[in-house]
């Protein structure tokens, strides 16, 4: 299925359509990984429009390749063949300084594994972004804290990650993916490590976080009920998508 069939486009004029258009597209996009001398395809000839706004939900077998997607779909890594476009720019046309940069701006990731950087304290994880960006400002600083207070750790800034639950340590990467104010926000089995109470909580606060349709939400989970929060459900097989239809509430 092509791009252009999920790309909505309104007639009501030109904010729609800037607002209703594909945030993320991938065209034909390969990825493949070498071992043992040999290539292997983990992903072949995607194509795959995501709606600006919108909130998906990506499913598939553990090693079906969704994490692989997502690195793709947040520019961290390029594709063997393909194109990807984030708003609008071709990722393979900027070298990998451009890219990393663009996707400091554009991208926030939550990684499967939190990768919290253990030496450093929650609010310094979470301000690590704009750090890496510019030189940080107070507005920077107190919006990292106002963060940390949605998402309930405001009498934890000081801590260091070892502290924290694995709970808590989702949040703070969640804190910390959103401090930069992405469009678009890519989160890889956000709920994976988290209790049933402590999922929901999660999911509660990526809804309030992202629920405004400004932002773009892509999330990978083995988690039926955190897919059934998000309008658009894909599934990955055999190296392919699939649309999977909206999930029953
Ligand atoms: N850097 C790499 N080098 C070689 N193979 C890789 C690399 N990264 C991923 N793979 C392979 O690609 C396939 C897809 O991996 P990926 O991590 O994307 O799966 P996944 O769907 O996220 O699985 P899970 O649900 O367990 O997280 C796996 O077979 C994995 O071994
Ligand atoms: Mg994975």
């Amino acid at each position: 299925m092509g791009p252009a069939r999920h790309a909505s486009v309104s007639l009501d004029g030109a904010n729609d359509r800037a607002t209703m258009t594909a945030l993320v597209e991938l065209n034909a996009v390969t990825r493949s990984y070498s071992e043992g001398g040999r290539e292997r395809a983990v992903l072949q000839s995607l194509d795959l429009a995501i709606d600006r706004g919108s909130k998906v939900a990506l499913l598939g077998r553990s090693g079906s390749g969704k994490s692989t997607l997502l690195s793709l779909l947040a520019g961290i890594d390029p594709p063997t063949t393909g194109s990807v476009r984030i708003a609008g720019t071709d990722l393979a046309a900027l070298d990998e300084t451009a890219r990393t940069e663009f996707r400091r701006r554009h991208v926030g990731m939550v990684f499967q594994a939190f990768h919290l950087v253990p030496v450093l304290s929650v609010l310094e994880n979470v301000m690590l972004p704009i750090e890496l960006d510019r030189r940080p400002s107070a507005e920077d600083r107190d919006r990292a804290v106002e963060l940390l207070r949605r998402t309930g750790l405001a009498d934890r800034i000081d801590a260091l990650p070892e502290r924290l639950s694995g709970g808590e340590q989702q949040r703070v990467a969640l804190a910390r993916a959103l401090v930069h104010d992405p469009e678009l926000l890519v989160a890889d089995e956000p709920t994976g490590n988290l209790d049933a109470h402590t999922a929901e909580q999660v999911l509660d606060l990526l809804d309030e976080l992202c629920g405004d349709g400004r932002r773009t939400l892509v999330l990978a989970t083995h988690s039926a009920s955190c897919a059934a929060r998000c309008e658009r459900v894909i599934r990955i097989v055999d190296g392919h998508v699939q649309e999977a239809g909206r999930p029953s509430p």
